[in-house]
């Protein structure tokens, strides 16, 4: 995953509530009553109880078993295995089979079989693109939609000037007793470790699905997703049918305590940003720079950029979006949520569409980096990441380059992203009589002498996901019950853990602002989840960066979810 945004978020806010001196705020709360209920009736951010799965002997079996350290154990060395196999993606990578660097993943392959055998004989497995892997089990009941469950089996590289900060090299995979220490330990192969372990643990306890169970692990989330979920997704579609999955979960975002009172907001993504970059080009005539224009390609170029940064994108909340309901699900149960907001959020419930406008600047108001978290998620953003231009200083640049980098708006769109850019910019061509080539079409006709050519850069762009069911008030039960199979399953889960039992959950859908494999998905099924039951604390410092290290107890967490998740979709009808 590109970022952990939400749980960075999480950390932000605690140490925003450590400071506005949490003790003195929660002291004067009802201790039996640990959150402002002056929402608390309203249809809003509804939760329903934890779900347990009714076999609750082979549920207490498995508990049980989950709970000793032999388990813990065994887990833990499995992770450090495959964290051996630097299953490294690169954005240089040709195709597999023309591309010798892909080769790690069959060892990765043969390590897993090593791990689970009884995985690899007893569900069908598929090796899509050679080394996409497919596991396939087979349910008794042929009419219920089968759950796609998915990770990654790639990471990121390590950058080599860090080697030195790193307390354990990067892919020892060593288990201190509470940390294992490598790349992939967080992202992503801890999903792939547990969602197996489950497998294993069901199978050894002699577990037959009612309802198919399909796993699928990609090979370059990390990259361009092209060699992996892409050719995945064509193979799921041809094999299982459009739309032929009742829900899928794939890794995203986790749970933590952003609003003080010691209550768990678990924050499974439910839609996704869109995203583009924009390669803008300035090109003008050469000569010798002793007798200049007035403006040079840069210059004109700076005129570009500063004109976009002076134009920022509008705020953009709507009702029905994920913004929406994620900030009606922190101010009804958030003790610590500005109550000045919390009114704004209890106005726009009673339809007052002009709170709807002051919600969102009052958002995005919030100072420091609590402002910029919640302006990300209402707006589409814009980031001017790249710049070239000029080759000599007594020579006039002929062509001065930028990427502008947009994660689009939920309820935006690429093509509006593109339009908005140039009718920003059509000023700056026209007052230099500039022709202007914008996404294939010419917009201004200006002087053959120079150009500025807009165009979207390695063509990067995705729309903004579509908004997967919850449980707002106009969606059906039908639609939003794979949703509550959800959000029981994640309290289940956190109330057999010895470390969570006691606290008190709420689910809320969020909005990812980076993209996962499910962008390769949408056509198997509405109901994706990018989700990954964990805290910030099961990290000893994040992913993509130096040291990470995932916490053994933290790997197990995600076993009892995972193992949850199958046993309440074999239970259910729909
Ligand atoms: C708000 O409007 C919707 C649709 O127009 C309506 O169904 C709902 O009852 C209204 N809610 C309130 C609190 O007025
Ligand atoms: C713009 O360039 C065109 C073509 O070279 C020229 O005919 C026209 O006069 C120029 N306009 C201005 C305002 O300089
Ligand atoms: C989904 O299906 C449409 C229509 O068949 C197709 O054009 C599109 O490429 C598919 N999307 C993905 C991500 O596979
Ligand atoms: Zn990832």
């Amino acid at each position: 995953m590109f970022l952990l945004a939400f749980v960075h978020a999480l950390s932000l806010f605690q140490a925003i509530a450590a400071h506005e001196s949490i003790q003195n705020i929660l002291a004067s709360l009802n201790p039996g009553l640990q959150f402002d209920t002056s929402l608390h009736n309203s249809e809003s951010c509804k939760q329903t109880p934890p779900l347990f799965p009714k076999q609750s002997t082979l549920d207490q079996a498995l508990e049980e078993l989950f709970r000793t350290d032999k388990f813990k154990k065994q887990t833990a060395n499995a992770l450090s295995t495959i964290i051996r196999v630097p299953t490294v993606t690169n954005d240089d990578f040709l195709p597999v089979g023309q591309d010798s660097r892909w080769e790690l993943f069959g060892d990765l392959h043969t390590e897993l079989q090593l791990l689970f055998p009884l995985v690899f004989s007893s569900l069908k497995v598929t090796k899509i693109n050679t080394y996409n892997l497919v596991f396939h089990w087979q349910g008794s009941n042929p009419s219920l939609k089968p759950v796609l469950t998915t990770a990654h089996q790639d990471v990121v590289p390590v950058e080599p000037s860090t080697l030195n900060q790193w307390k354990y090299p990067p892919f020892s995979g060593f288990y201190d007793g509470t940390w294992i220490w490598g790349r992939g330990s967080c992202d992503d192969k801890s999903d792939l470790i547990s969602q197996l372990t489950s497998i294993q643990s069901l199978l050894e306890h002699g577990f037959l699905p009612i309802r198919t169970f399909v796993f699928a692990y990609g090979i370059d989330e990390e990259s361009a997703g092209t060699q992996g979920a892409g050719k995945i997704a064509q193979y799921l579609e041809a094999t299982y049918g459009r739309d032929g999955f009742a829900a899928l979960v794939d890794e995203g975002y986790g749970f933590g305590i952003p609003y003080g009172g010691d209550i768990l907001f678990a924050g499974p993504g439910t839609g996704e940003k869109g995203y583009l970059d924009v390669h803008v080009e300035v090109t003008t005539p050469g000569g010798h720079s002793s007798v200049p224009p007035r403006h040079t390609a840069i210059g004109i170029l700076a005129s570009v950029i500063t004109t976009l940064e002076s134009n920022p994108y509008p705020l953009d909340l709507s009702r029905t979006s994920t913004a929406f309901q994620q900030v009606e699900c922190e101010a009804t149960y958030g003790p610590l949520f500005p109550s000045s907001i919390r009114d704004l959020v209890n106005r726009v419930q009673h339809n007052d569409s002009a709170a709807l406008v002051e919600l969102a600047r009052a958002l995005v108001d919030l100072e420091g980096m609590r402002g910029r978290l919640y302006e990300a998620l209402i707006t589409t953003t814009q980031a001017v990441d790249l710049v070239t231009g000029g080759v000599k200083v007594n020579a006039l640049p002929e062509k001065a380059e930028a990427v502008v980098n947009y994660r689009i708006a939920q309820e935006s769109s690429v093509s509006a992203v593109q339009e908005r850019f140039t009718s920003t910019i059509l000023p700056v061509a026209q007052q230099h009589n500039l022709t202007l080539r914008a996404f294939g079409l010419v917009v201004h006709d200006g002087s053959s002498e120079g150009s500025v050519t807009l165009s979207t850069a390695w063509g990067n762009s995705l729309e903004p996901a579509p908004r997967t069911p919850t449980n707002l008030g106009s969606e059906s039960d039908e639609e939003t019950r794979p949703y509550e199979l959800l959000m029981g399953t994640i309290k289940a889960a956190l109330k057999a853990s010895p470390e969570y039992s006691n606290k008190e959950v709420v689910v809320m859908p969020t909005l990812m602002f980076g993209n996962t494999d499910t962008a390769s998905y949408w056509n198997l099924t509405k109901h994706i989840y990018r989700y990954g039951h964990f805290s910030e604390k099961a990290m000893y410092n994040g992913e993509h960066t130096v040291n990470e290290a995932l916490n053994a107890d933290a790997l197990v967490e995600k076993i009892r979810f995972h193992t949850k998740w199958i046993l309440n979709w074999d239970e259910a009808e729909f």
